[in-house]
């Protein structure tokens, strides 16, 4: 018979909290964003909303009690500014990242052009280079932390007309592979979360109420995500409850990534 067990037993809800951190939120000004800025709020943290466009950073903002700055984060000068000015308003506080800029731009490999699949990869993937190298620098300093983004489905398996989409999310699961890895000895875990069809607002204006029926009856839950669903899982990864998380791209599909015949959606 084994040895009673008496190792210690955490308060397993308050490793979720995050009191007297900061945590930096890019693309705060809508959907997956703006809930994931209410979660970490909720949870303690001071928040930094940021977005491309100051009006929706500044609302957030309001609505958490935070501070907003404007920013391109695809732009390298941008984002060290963005994160000088996070240290300056916050300072020694800041212990997390999360950041779920990204577009898909459909195509199909016939029409896609050269500057679609720039533009595609500064949007998907450049960005979580510049914020992860940039940004661990400032965590490192702080004493670690937790850098969370938002891949795709389309990361993980063909989806139609997503041949530039789809690539740029895949190499961005594989950054953050190679940053956990280089980053887990300073203290600092890097995950991401891979949805598979969000009712975001911008989904919301691109998708008919007929195309949605259309994608969700192709679903095994039968529904696509809310963004405060994916905005649980942001918070789960960048707290404690996740102090053994690093590396690790998280399905969030509804259970497509079992390879669920999937019509032809677009
Ligand atoms: N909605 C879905 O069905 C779905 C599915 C899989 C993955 N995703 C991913 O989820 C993430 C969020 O998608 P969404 O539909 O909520 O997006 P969204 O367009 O609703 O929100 C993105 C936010 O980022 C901001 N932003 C855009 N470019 C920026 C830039 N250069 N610098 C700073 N901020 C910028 C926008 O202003 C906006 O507030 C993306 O990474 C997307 O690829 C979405």
């Amino acid at each position: 018979m084994a040895d009673t067990d008496v190792s210690p037993v955490p308060d397993f809800t308050r490793t979720l909290r995050l009191d007297g951190k900061a945590v930096i939120v890019f693309g705060a000004g809508q959907g997956i964003g703006r809930q994931a800025a209410h979660a970490v709020k909720q949870a303690g943290a001071d928040v930094i909303c940021v977005d491309l466009h100051h009006d929706a950073a500044t609302r957030v903002a309001a609505e958490v009690g935070g501070a907003a700055i404007a920013c391109d984060v695809t732009q390298r000068e941008a984002v060290e500014d963005c994160f000088a000015q996070a240290e300056c308003l916050m300072p020694g506080r800041l212990r997390g990242i999360i950041d779920i800029v990204g577009e898909a731009r459909l195509t199909t490999l016939d029409a896609a052009t050269d500057a679609l699949w720039q533009s595609q990869f500064d949007i998907v993937t450049k960005h979580a280079f510049l914020v992860t190298q940039v940004g661990s620098a400032l965590l490192r300093g702080n004493g670690g932390g937790a850098i969370s983004f938002v891949g795709s489905l389309s990361g993980r398996r063909m989806l139609t007309k997503q041949s530039i989409y789809g690539p740029a999310k895949a190499a961005l699961h594989h950054l953050v592979q190679c940053a956990a890895f280089e980053l887990a000895g300073q203290g600092i875990r890097v995950n991401a979360v891979a949805p598979g069809f969000v009712h975001t607002p911008r989904m919301d204006r691109m998708v008919s109420e007929a195309k949605w029926r259309e994608i969700e009856s192709a679903i095994p839950v039968g529904k696509a995500a809310a963004s405060y669903e994916i905005a649980q899982v942001l918070l789960f990864l960048t707290s404690d409850m996740a102090s053994y998380v690093t590396g690790q791209i998280i399905g969030m599909d509804g259970g497509l990534a079992t390879g669920t015949p999937l019509p032809v959606l677009f």
